[in-house]
């Protein structure tokens, strides 16, 4: 009998199995198996309509999956409604309309923390990355630039306590200083808290730089998958983005 701390071990914190899903007719994913390990950044990459959002948008359960299923550290987490998902440590940062923009820039903070305490720690732990998020607590987020609120997102995502963080494009825009910023930053945060991230990316250098292993989508399939370590990894992505 293996004893109860390796069996958790191998038990990935998220893992989809066989799953479909879409929109109506149009079959986005399919089959697709595909399993993200605990502790690890798993990015995830593909072309332009290749169904990277509609995969996230099905495990968190905005999408219902067609066939297949999506555990979460074992537990069936298909079917389920998208607050009981998120309920369970699960955060989940969408590629489009992921902020309030008419709340300031504390109260897109407060949907995630418990009180006015546990703000004022999280705003000083956060803001000692992006140090603009303490200056400007009480400006509406939808005025923030479009890096700023990219900031604000991952700020969000972090406070929140994840065990699995999924976020879909956040460099989208983004110079290249804070590109390298939010590697630091996911780097530093993983290892203090433990979280598993699949991280949906356009960006293959970032990709390759915050993740262990990348997935390659194509068609809703998974067309590659491997280290980012491995030789000719790059090549072989930078390939796929353009056949
Ligand atoms: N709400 C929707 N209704 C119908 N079809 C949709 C909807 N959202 C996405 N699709 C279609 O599903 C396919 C996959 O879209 P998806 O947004 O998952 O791609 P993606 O890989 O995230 O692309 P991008 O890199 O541009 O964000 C596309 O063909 C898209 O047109
Ligand atoms: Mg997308």
């Amino acid at each position: 009998m293996p004893s109860v701390t390796l069996m958790a071990e191998v038990i990935p914190a998220l893992e989809c199995r066989g799953l479909s899903s879409g929109y109506g007719e149009a079959v986005v994913i399919r089959h697709l198996d595909l399993v993200l390990r605990q502790g690890e950044t798993l990015a995830l990459l593909g072309k332009n309509g290749m169904g990277k959002s509609t995969l996230l948008k099905t495990v968190m359960g905005y999408l219902p999956a067609l066939a297949g299923t999506v555990r979460l550290e074992g537990r069936t987490i298909s079917g389920l409604p998208p607050q009981r998902i998120a309920r369970q440590a699960v955060s989940y940062t969408p590629q489009d309309q992921a902020l309030f923009p008419d709340l300031n820039v504390g109260d897109n903070l407060r949907l995630v923390v418990d009180d006015e305490r546990a703000l004022r720690t999280a705003v000083a732990h956060v803001g000692g990355y992006f140090p603009f998020i303490p200056d400007r607590l009480t400006q509406k987020a939808g005025t923030l630039s479009g890096g700023e609120q990219k900031m604000l997102l991952l700020a969000r995502a972090l406070i929140s306590a994840p065990r699995v963080m999924l976020v879909d494009e956040i460099t989208e825009g983004l110079q290249p200083s804070v590109v390298t910023r939010l590697v630091e930053v996911l780097r530093v945060e993983q290892r203090r808290l433990g979280f598993s991230l699949l991280i949906v990316e356009q960006n293959v250098r970032f990709a390759l730089a915050v993740a262990d292993r990348y997935a390659v989508l194509k068609q809703g399939e998974i067309a590659d998958l491997g280290a980012s370590a491995d030789a000719g990894a790059e090549t072989r992505i930078i390939d796929h983005l353009r056949l």
